[in-house]
């Protein structure tokens, strides 16, 4: 090898050559990519102190008294949305979830005892007395990722970027405590939080629910999480009432992905991982926190789900965990050689409980068949069910239920409130003030614009109410408030007034203007992005800006985004700048800072502080402080406050490089193709532009023969909307009926399949019947289609007379309607 290096020649080759000697003194990183070495990683202090010996003994008389299906139940994960309860008698799973969109009888605005029921009536199955059956309550799991956000009424925390921001391990262990009773109250004995991700890249579209992209905070709030969420543990007893387990997720490196990909690959050094990625899971191991999930991403390559090394070498050996491990959605299936519905190697690999949602059937079959024949091996399967049984079994209630079941009093509380009300004040962070402009007195009268400014959905931003956080109106959040809401009551208890102004057309001349805006909400691969500038070229929200300053108005900018972005025309054209995140739910925590008293005194100072660089350029990250190269418009730890304020000068408005945002999910919407994608058409098939309800917003297919019509563009990447259960919509009138068969297509290329019969589909219809079609991505999977090289996202094929008009197509999140087509 080194001889080949040196013939490249030059100092390159030279220095390659020696990097690789050097290299080699080290654990040899470069041939087993993916391979921990666990002397390397920390111990933890004391992994189990709530191991107890009459309990173990209690397990293993459990173990030995199931059957190999109950085992192998145990291990399974479903969830609500596709399984029914009774089916728990033929298959005795151990654990479910409702999944971000998953919801009683599918409404996400169910009542709180509605949610109940639907926990109660598979944890009644699960606890039937039947001959042959060992009676064991579910883990029933949650994503209470800032607050019980799934449940209408409950208290909605600011997203972990904020709390990381202000700084304060004592709010947090308070925010895991009041987020723990709001999910008792609903049944749940278990949260998927918190999230320990230590984002690098702010393109990743879950930044938001790390704390910071330095491993400092995250360390010292692990563990204050992990203890409000589960309370103390201790051996010899059960979880205090009012708990529920905790999730440190996800394990590991889901931050480091190149790029900031989501489910992407982390191509660093083991020593990186340990220094910056595990920073948080010693602490959180120690404080008692009963289950890690693995990581949908990579490390070198290999995928967490089936890293042995890291699961079973260092996470249970050299780290002591003692609870489980619970895969992510449907993860395992992405291991080579694996499938949704087959998958001994997550297991074998240390992975204790698969998240299988809608896959638990066929998991369950395949599993079970691979622990008869020895390719799981006992020892293992045992072990796996030993950790979920400790779990369940320090959780203690026999009936899976916390004592605090039907108090749904605690949704809301008052109390739960002022902790939010508390962490929005906390969480902000002051980028501008100049001229004093803040903190306003309260007797001021101002406009306040922009819109954010009186939407709690777009303040509270993904994994609300639904998966993505679309859509979500004020009316969705009885106990909350919106920022106006806030401004108003702060401004009217001191005399002053505050107007809403959609345009930022004012009647009376305001004291100042407060524009509230940012990004809209998203969840996990829907919010990476290419680009960090916010609305690239500009946009309404800049406009806006400088027309009001334009007039002579004092501007506070008001910023709710689920990261740093590139503002800086934004920032000049604002006399003070606010960096609000997604503060949740209590919008009225931002006024207590900025509206001061009847003399303009400050009730609370700013206390937030950057715990994510803010970027200088558009097109790339700043880097991080412990970096060389660290080019930050705003430092990691930087923030104004009334204490100590500053001016700040015009910044520089070259974005650098600007790139198209990335589009992955659009393809055609009112009457236009989106771009990158563009409409190709082949053979005998003909378009045109329509009226269909609007101005040519349809586009009319006709076919005479032999021909397809595809919408084509870059190839992409869509195995983790297909995992992540997107479905293709289609808003079509069937204008002619199909001579032959219609086929629908999701491809890849000549040799690549994925054509599904689509002839029932696109049958005849009454005239002007308008159909709204929504068809599983995965579908075309199941059809043959390699979605890791979709080069055309939609493509019909027929071959006689045909003839459609479609007016929509495009990704969207499926709420448990779609399917695939009838044959
Ligand atoms: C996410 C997890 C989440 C799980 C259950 C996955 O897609 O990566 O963070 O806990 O879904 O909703
Ligand atoms: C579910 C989420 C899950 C995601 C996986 C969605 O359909 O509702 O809970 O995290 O798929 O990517």
């Amino acid at each position: 090898m080194m001889p080949r290096l040196l013939r490249r020649g030059g100092r390159r080759g030279l220095a390659l050559a020696i990097f690789m000697l050097l290299d080699a003194a080290l654990p040899a990183f470069a041939e087993e990519a993916g391979t921990a070495h666990p002397e390397l990683w920390p111990k933890t202090a004391s992994p189990g102190a709530f191991i107890d010996a009459a309990r173990e003994t209690k397990i293993a008389s459990l173990i030995a008294s199931m059957t190999l299906e109950e085992k192998v139940g145990q291990t399974i994960q479903a969830d609500v949305s596709a399984i029914r309860p009774e089916e728990l008698r033929r298959y005795p799973l151990g654990a479910l979830l409702a999944g971000g969109n998953s919801a009683p009888g599918r409404n996400t605005h169910a009542e709180p005892a509605a949610w109940l029921a639907l926990v109660k009536a598979y944890q009644d199955v699960a606890m039937e007395a039947r001959a042959g059956h060992v009676p064991i309550p579910l883990l029933f799991g949650v994503d209470a990722v800032h607050g019980h956000s799934k449940i209408v009424g409950a208290t909605v925390f600011p997203h972990n970027i904020g709390l990381g921001a202000a700084r304060d391990p004592e709010l947090i262990r308070l925010i895991g405590e009041a987020t723990a009773k709001e999910v008792a109250a609903t049944g749940f004995n278990w949260t998927f939080a918190p999230t320990l991700a230590i984002p690098r890249d702010i393109h990743w579209g879950r930044t938001y629910e790390g704390y910071s992209e330095e491993p400092e905070i995250v360390a010292r709030y692990a563990g204050p999480m992990a203890l409000g969420l589960q309370g103390e543990l201790a051996a010899g007893q059960s979880m205090q009432a009012g708990h529920i387990l905790a999730t440190a997720k996800h394990f590991l490196g889901d931050g480091a992905t190149e790029g900031g990909v989501d489910q992407g690959d982390a191509r660093i050094s083991e020593h990186e991982l340990i220094r910056l990625h595990n920073a948080g899971y010693p602490p959180a191991i120690e404080s008692g926190a009963l289950s890690v999930m693995a990581s949908f991403s990579s490390w070198n390559g290999v995928k967490h789900s089936g890293n042995k090394t890291l699961l079973a070498d260092v996470l249970k050996g050299r780290m002591g965990f003692e609870g489980f491990v619970v895969g992510d959605w449907n993860a395992h299936g992405q291991l080579a050689g694996c499938t949704p519905t087959d998958c001994p190697r997550a297991l074998n690999a240390g992975v204790d409980l698969f998240m299988a949602p809608d896959s638990w059937k066929g998991l369950f079959e395949n599993t079970l068949a691979a622990a008869r024949d020895g390719r799981i091996p006992m020892e293992r399967l045992d072990d796996a069910v030993r950790r979920i049984l400790r779990a369940k079994l320090v959780f203690g209630a026999s009936d899976g239920f916390s004592p605090l079941a039907g108090q749904f009093e605690n949704l809301g509380a008052a109390a739960h409130r002022a902790i939010a009300r508390r962490a929005v004040r906390e969480s902000l962070v002051l980028l501008k003030n100049n001229g004093a402009t803040l903190p306003l007195r309260s007797s001021a009268h101002v406009i306040v614009t922009g819109d954010g400014a009186d939407n709690i959905g777009k303040q509270s931003g993904g994994w609300t109410l639904n998966w993505q956080g679309l859509g979500n109106a004020n009316a969705d959040f009885p106990n909350g408030q919106s920022i106006y809401t806030g401004l108003r009551a702060a401004l009217e208890a001191g005399g002053g007034s505050a107007e809403l102004s959609a345009d930022g057309e004012f009647r009376a001349r305001p004291d100042a203007a407060f524009v509230i805006f940012g990004e809209s909400p998203y969840a996990e691969f829907q919010g990476d992005i290419d680009t960090l500038e916010f609305e690239a070229g500009g946009g309404p929200n800049l406009a806006l800006l400088r027309k009001l300053k334009a007039k002579g108005v004092p501007v506070v900018a008001i910023f709710l985004s689920g990261r740093p972005l590139w503002t800086n025309p934004h920032i000049n054209a604002s006399d003070a700048f606010v960096a609000a995140w997604l503060p949740g739910s209590e919008g009225a925590g931002v006024a207590d800072v900025l509206i001061g008293d009847k003399d303009g005194r400050a009730r609370h100072d700013f206390r937030g502080r950057l715990s994510f660089s803010w970027p200088s350029r558009a097109d790339r990250v700043p880097g991080h402080q412990s970096e060389g190269n660290y080019a930050p418009q705003f430092a990691y730890g930087y923030g104004l406050s009334y204490a100590q304020p500053a001016e700040l000068a015009l910044l520089s408005e070259d974005p650098g490089a600007r790139r198209e945002a990335r589009n992955l999910e659009r393809y055609f919407l009112n009457g236009r193709e989106q771009a990158p994608w563009r409409f190709q058409l082949s053979g005998a098939v003909a378009q045109t532009t329509i009226d269909a309800g609007a101005q040519e917003n349809g586009r009319r297919l006709d076919w005479s023969g032999d021909g397809a019509f595809a919408v084509t563009g870059p190839v992409v990447d869509l195995t983790r909307q297909a995992n992540g259960d997107m479905a293709l919509v289609v808003r079509y009138r069937v204008e002619a009926a199909a001579a032959n068969p219609v086929l629908l297509s999701v491809s890849c290329g000549p040799q690549c399949g994925g054509a599904i019969d689509a002839s029932k589909l696109f049958a005849p219809s009454p005239k002007d019947e308008w159909r709204i079609e929504r068809i599983k991505l995965s579908c075309f999977r199941s059809a043959g289609a390699d979605l890791s090289r979709i080069a055309s996202p939609f493509t019909l094929t027929t071959s006689g007379r045909f003839s459609i008009t479609l007016t929509e197509l495009r990704l969207v999140p499926d709420e448990g309607h779609a399917d695939c087509p009838p044959r």
